[in-house]
Formats: structure tokens, sequence, C-alpha cells
């Protein structure tokens, strides 16, 4: 059984007031521990005032980024070693910004995975389409090249735990309504590449995330899709009611039932 994870990405929005305050709206609100995992990822300033405000309750504050090194000469990169030593357990790679506007490469992206898990930080691993992609008998093949890369010399004992997020591009930051069809072929396509490397028993385990223009209006028919296990919010992540009513999206789905 795979817990659901929903995340809200915020890139580069919220000072540290900002955060604490929606942090502090959101902490009473929390889902059921068992129901699902909640993460937020704020900038990296505000990992530390945000950990201590969320210590010891179950909300993941997580990185966006982080170098391929641990310490030394480079300067505006944020070490995951530290981040772990500060109480970080997930850092977010390898987000399509970070592709299309910092030139991050596979091999980079494998290298910070690689440097994340040799500290302990579970890695969530996005993943867009190709430009290749194609469809084939009707179904899309994305992301394929794309993981052999990002995941090579990742062991298969570690590979259960990760996270990985199907993010298209198009969908990211679009405002459009989200395609059910794309985001359950998706990530049904990566479901099936991290089978082809690993065995489809891990495959099964591994969570897959969706992420593009996920709303409040959208998140119960996407999570309902077999092979998505989570979200990967932003604009819709900025507005407290709005990611607390997508925390809470299990709570909204049984109202709805009765
Ligand atoms: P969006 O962003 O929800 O604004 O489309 C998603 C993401 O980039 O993670």
């Amino acid at each position: 059984m795979r817990k659901p994870f929903v995340i809200a990405n915020w890139k580069m929005n919220k000072n540290v007031d900002e955060a604490l305050r929606f942090l502090s709206h959101v902490l009473a609100r929390l889902p059921d521990e068992a129901t699902a995992d909640c993460g937020i990822a704020p900038q990296s300033f505000a990992i530390y005032p945000m950990l201590q405000l969320a210590q010891r309750t179950p909300l993941q504050i997580i990185g966006q980024n982080a170098a391929t090194r641990y310490a030394g000469a480079y300067t505006g990169e944020i070490s995951v070693r530290d981040l772990a030593a500060m109480g970080v357990n997930y850092i977010m790679l390898g987000h399509s910004e970070r592709r299309a506007l910092f030139s991050e490469t596979n091999q980079t992206i494998n290298q910070k995975v690689r440097a994340a898990l040799d500290v302990g930080v579970t890695p969530i691993i996005c993943a867009n389409e190709e430009q290749t992609c194609t469809v084939v008998e009707g179904e899309l093949q994305p992301a394929f090249r794309q993981l052999q890369n990002v995941l090579d010399g990742v062991p298969a004992a570690v590979v259960p735990r990760l996270v990985l997020a199907f993010e298209p591009s198009g969908a990211i930051g679009s405002g459009h309504q989200a395609n059910l069809k794309l985001a359950e072929v998706g990530c049904h396509a990566i479901r099936r590449e991290v089978g082809r490397i690993y065995g489809p028993q891990i495959a099964n385990q591994v969570r897959i995330l969706y992420g593009g223009s996920v709303n409040p209006a959208n998140i119960n028919p996407i999570m309902a899709l077999p092979n998505v296990d989570g979200v990967l919010i932003g604009r819709a992540s900025l507005d407290e009611q709005q990611f607390t009513r997508m925390i809470n999206y299990q709570a909204t789905s049984l109202a709805g039932a009765i």
C-alpha cells in the first residue's frame, strides 16, 4: 500500500514571516498522519525556522535543491549534508525549472541524488517528458532515458523509499486544467521504467507523484488515478486555505460520497 504524499512547492515565494504564518495555519489543520504524508518545500532560508515550528509534527519541511558536494568553495550552493543535520528528510531534485533555467543535466541530478542518499535524505526526483515524447499505440512514452541516467548507480535496496514525480512541462504553472489521462499514463510509464531497471516488485513500492496545475478542484480525481500516489503543487499551494483543503482531500472526498 503506497501512502499518499501531498507536497507544496513554493518555488521562490514567501519570506520567513509569511512562511511561518502559513505554517501555523496548516499545522492546526493537518490530516490524520495515517492517511497521508504532507510536506512544504520553502525557500532555503525559511527551512530552519519552519523545522523549529513543525517539530514533533508529521509535516515534512523539504529542500527545493542541493549541491552535488557537501562543503567547500561553492558560493551560493546548499549542502544536503547540512540540510540533513538540521533535520530535513526529503529533497526535491531535478525539477523542470532547474533543468530549463539553470541547465541541470541528468548527470548533475544523478550526483545530487547519490549525495542525498549518502547522508540519509530521500530524493524526490522530478521527471518531465522528453522532447522526443511520442504517443505509441495510444500511450505516451515519456522520461525513459532521463530516469535511467538519473538513477545510475542507485542501489535497488533504496529505490522503494524514493519518491518520483511526473511533471509534464506544458502543465507546470499553466493554471490550465490538469489532463487526467496524461497524469495516469505518465506516472504509469515512469513505474514501468522503474520496473524495467529494478523489477516490478520494486516498481510497485515506489511512490510516484503528479505535478502540474493541481488545485482543490482537481485533486480528488487526480489522487484517484491508480498510478498516482501524490501531488506536487506549485501555484495553488501558496494559498493557505487552498493548501489546507488539498492536504485534507480525503476528507472532502468522503464528504462528497455521503
Ligand atoms: P504548478 O507547479 O502547480 O504551479 O503547475 C507545479 C510544480 O512546478 O511543481
